[in-house]
Parts: C-alpha cells; sequence; structure tokens
C-alpha cells in the first residue's frame, strides 16, 4: 500500500503531539484509511533545539517551502502559527493541490474565506477542527452533527486561560491582577496576555463557530469584544451571592434570520450547565432548534488533546483522497449576513451603582429605567460600611441594548449616582 505522506509545519507544542499520535496509533490509523501515514517533512525555526521526541534529522528543514513544494506530499499540516507568511504557505500548497489541515484561528478567523475559496477551487480539504476549543470536536459536530437542524443560539467557554482566572476569583476571592500572574507563573497565560484576557482570541473562535453554526460569513469585526481585565473580585461576589457564576462567553445567537456575535464578561446563572465549567477547562453548548439544549466539554488547548483534533483532521482528508471526494464537503456559507443593531440586540443586565445614601434615590434611579421601558427583575441596596453612600445592584428584564445605553447615559447626569460600578451581561 502507497503511503499517504503528510509534510509537518512546525514542532512545537502541538506538531510534537502529532508526531507521537502519527506514530504511536500507527496501526490504527492505516487500518482506518486503509495506507499506513507518513509524516515525511517538518519545517521548524531552529535546526539546533533541542527535541522532547526523537526525530530523523533529515527530515527537519528551516524553509517551510521545502516541505510545500515536495512532490511527493500529499498533506501539509500548518502548526506553526502566525498569520501573514503562513498564509502565503497555506495558499501556494492550495495551488500545488495539497489538502491543509491547520489549528490556526487567528488564520482561519481573519482569511478562512479566501483560503476556503481557493480550497474548493483546487478541490482540496482545509480541516481546522483544532482551531477552536483544542481538543472538543466542535466544528465537526457544527457541520455534520447539526446538519438538520437549526443552529438558534452558541455559547462558549472557548478561552482556557480566562475561565483559568474567573474560576480562581471566584472560588478563592482573589484579585484579578493575583491571578494573572500566578496564571503567568504555570504557563497559562502569556507574558502578554492582552489577546486573550481583553477576548480576542475568544472574538476569533466565534467568528469560526458563527460562520459555520449560522452558513453566514461571520468576520472578526461582526463580534463585540470586551475582555475580563476589569472584572473586579467585588463583581464576581456580587454574582455568586445572587447565584450566578462570572464566565467570559461567547455568544452567537439568532432570531429569524437576523444575528448577532459578542464576547463579553457574562453572569450566568448557576443552574445553567456552562456555569460549572472550571478551571482551563472549555465548553460550547449549542442551542438547535429541533434539538434543544447540547453541550460539548472538555481541554481547550495543551499538546495531545490539540493533536487528536488534528490527526482526526488527516484522517478524514486520507478518506476523502481514497473516495476522490476532497474538497466537496467544504462548508461555504451560503446566506446573506444580517447583523442585528443595537435596538434588536437585547438581554439582562446587572448593573452595580455607588449612590448617594438618602431617601428617595431608589425612586430616581427607577424612574430613569421605566423612562427608557427596562423593565427591572430585582433591586437590592446595601449600605457601605466605609462610605455615606449606599450600593445598589439591579437586575433586568431583557432589554435592548440601545435602551440600556440611554439608561446609562441619563445617569451620567444624574447628580446621585456618584458612579456605575460595573454593568453585565446576565444569562440562565
Ligand atoms: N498550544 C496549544 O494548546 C494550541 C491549541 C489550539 C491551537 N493551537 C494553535 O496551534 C499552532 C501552534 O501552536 P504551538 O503551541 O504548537 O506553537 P509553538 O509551540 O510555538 O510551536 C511553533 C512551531 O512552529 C515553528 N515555527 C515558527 N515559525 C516558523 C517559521 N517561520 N518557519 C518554520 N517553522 C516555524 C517553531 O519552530 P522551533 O521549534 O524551531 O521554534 C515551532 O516548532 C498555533 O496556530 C496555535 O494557535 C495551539
Amino acid at each position: 500500500m502507497k503511503p499517504i505522506k503528510v509534510g509537518l509545519l512546525g514542532l512545537g507544542t502541538v506538531g510534537t503531539g502529532v508526531v507521537r499520535i502519527v506514530e504511536g496509533h500507527q496501526e490504527d490509523l492505516s487500518s482506518q484509511v486503509g495506507s499506513p501515514i507518513v509524516i515525511e517533512r517538518i519545517a521548524v525555526k531552529s535546526l539546533d533545539k533541542q527535541r522532547t521526541i526523537s526525530i530523523d534529522s533529515s527530515k527537519l528543514t528551516d524553509n517551510p517551502l521545502d516541505v510545500i513544494r515536495d512532490p511527493e506530499i500529499d498533506v501539509i499540516i500548518e502548526v506553526m502559527g502566525g498569520i501573514t507568511g503562513t498564509k502565503e504557505y497555506i495558499l501556494e500548497a492550495l495551488d500545488r493541490g495539497k489538502h491543509i489541515v491547520t489549528a490556526n484561528k487567528d488564520l482561519m478567523a481573519l482569511h478562512g474565506s479566501e483560503i476556503l475559496a481557493k480550497a474548493q477551487e483546487k478541490q482540496c480539504d482545509v480541516f481546522y477542527e483544532a482551531s477552536v476549543a483544542g481538543g472538543i470536536p466542535i466544528i465537526r459536530t457544527l457541520i455534520e452533527g447539526f446538519s438538520s437542524d437549526r443552529i438558534m443560539k452558541i455559547m462558549g467557554i472557548v478561552n482556557g486561560t480566562t475561565n483559568f482566572i474567573l474560576t480562581k476569583m471566584s472560588q478563592e476571592g482573589a484579585s484579578y491582577e493575583a491571578v494573572l500572574s500566578e496564571a503567568q507563573e504555570l504557563g497559562y497565560a502569556e507574558s502578554d496576555p492582552t489577546s486573550d484576557v481583553e477576548g480576542l482570541d475568544a472574538a476569533r473562535k466565534m467568528a469560526i463557530l458563527g460562520t459555520l453554526g449560522f452558513r453566514t460569513n461571520v468576520e472578526l469585526e461582526d463580534v463585540s469584544v470586551q475582555g475580563i481585565s476589569n472584572v473586579t473580585k467585588e463583581d464576581i461576589q456580587y454574582a455568586k451571592q445572587l447565584g450566578y457564576e462570572m464566565k467570559l462567553l461567547g455568544i452567537a445567537d439568532r432570531q429569524d434570520d437576523q444575528l448577532s456575535i459578542s464576547v463579553q464578561p457574562t453572569m450566568v446563572k448557576n443552574t445553567h450547565p456552562i456555569a460549572s465549567v472550571h478551571g482551563v477547562f472549555n465548553a460550547v453548548y449549542v442551542y438547535g432548534e429541533a434539538v434543544g439544549e447540547t453541550m460539548f466539554y472538555g481541554a481547550g488547548a495543551g499538546e495531545m488533546p490539540t493533536a487528536t483534533s488534528i490527526v482526526a483532521d488527516l484522517v478524514a482528508v486520507v478518506k476523502n483522497l481514497k473516495l476522490g471526494v476532497n474538497g466537496l464537503k467544504a462548508i461555504v456559507p451560503y446566506k446573506l449576513k444580517k447583523l442585528k443593531t443595537e435596538e434588536e440586540i437585547a438581554f439582562k443586565n446587572f448593573i452595580l451603582l455607588q449612590v448617594a445614601d438618602k431617601a428617595g434615590v431608589l425612586a430616581q434611579i427607577t424612574q430613569v429605567f421605566a423612562e427608557f421601558d427596562v423593565s427591572l427583575a430585582s433591586v437590592v441596596q446595601t449600605p457601605n460600611e466605609q462610605h455615606t453612600d449606599a450600593e445598589i445592584i439591579i437586575v433586568t428584564h431583557d432589554a435592548s441594548q440601545a435602551n440600556m445605553n440611554k439608561v446609562l447615559k441619563h445617569f451620567e447626569g444624574l447628580d446621585v449616582i456618584h458612579r456605575v460600578k460595573s454593568v453585565y451581561r446576565v444569562e440562565g
């Protein structure tokens, strides 16, 4: 049996896992696809670097073009990361008729439509299961498992770093800054954590999930993004008192054919299944019109979980090769994109206000909500021992974002409100 030859771009955390699985599971893999799978060439940045696995040095090159232009290679696995140069390598590989498996959410969120269009033109596969939620097979689930249903809502904890930080803040009453430095020491957060903590990484993944779930081309700029860097331990304590857990949630939902996609710290009712996803774990909750609630949970990153998704994609490519059907299964978004306006986006809100502690304040505040048609689910006032001020916690019913913005704008001109301390979306 002629072996299937694979070229690997990158031999870091994920690339090493791919080699381990391809070599360690060779018998299972070749029995599934009907040929041996061989990793033929590997591009790395530094040829001298110590590796944790033994690799035949003749396979290594520091020039990705040596891999892409090798006529023997059928499939390229891209696990080197990056956007600009990497995109060119992938496009050239597709031009040469090679199939692609990638874990690169940055690339797929920003240039996925161009890459998928090229793949279709060249009748090649491009699979990217590992780009969202590492080891959870969520992309295949959205494409195949939900092919008969209409997805109405996707909610994801798709960034392990921020879930680790929020979980620790909740369980230990620690501050954001303290937990972030612990996460950096443990290697869960990068030295520049911006992409994770400001929600950009999650937004890229939500753009990918939104595109697949709603069959329309969701771009990164369609996702409204707010990170967790302003979440205080006080916010989390108040959330817990009211029966909520704070989570950085990606939320993509639709009504009729209108969509909204966002990433923001959200107070999730503690009875909702996604509220119990702790630490670095990821989960994606999908609500289908016919099936109702489903949830997919697991490791969102790491060498072996991520590599297992990549090798599953590789198996799919090779099965397609055997059947001669590569490039036919690509999900090409076909629906016209209609994004909801601020008037049409509606959800519950939590608002924490610091106010003057005197008679009549509550009445003035509730009047503003009434004026802008925002109805309230609960109002709790607590005296603040350190100040002459009091704190008021308000949870609204579903309110349009436009009306909520008007309420908050109006608060700026109200003398009795000394500070709007926090505003969060509420789910569940
Ligand atoms: N780590 C995870 O858990 C995880 C989870 C999901 C998705 N991903 C995605 O998977 C990809 C890889 O992540 P990773 O954590 O494995 O990264 P990594 O550990 O930093 O490894 C990157 C690899 O690419 C090589 N490389 C970088 N630039 C190169 C260039 N210009 N030419 C040739 N080789 C180059 C590096 O070579 P050297 O070894 O010589 O430095 C290294 O082997 C990224 O897109 C990431 O977002 C990662």
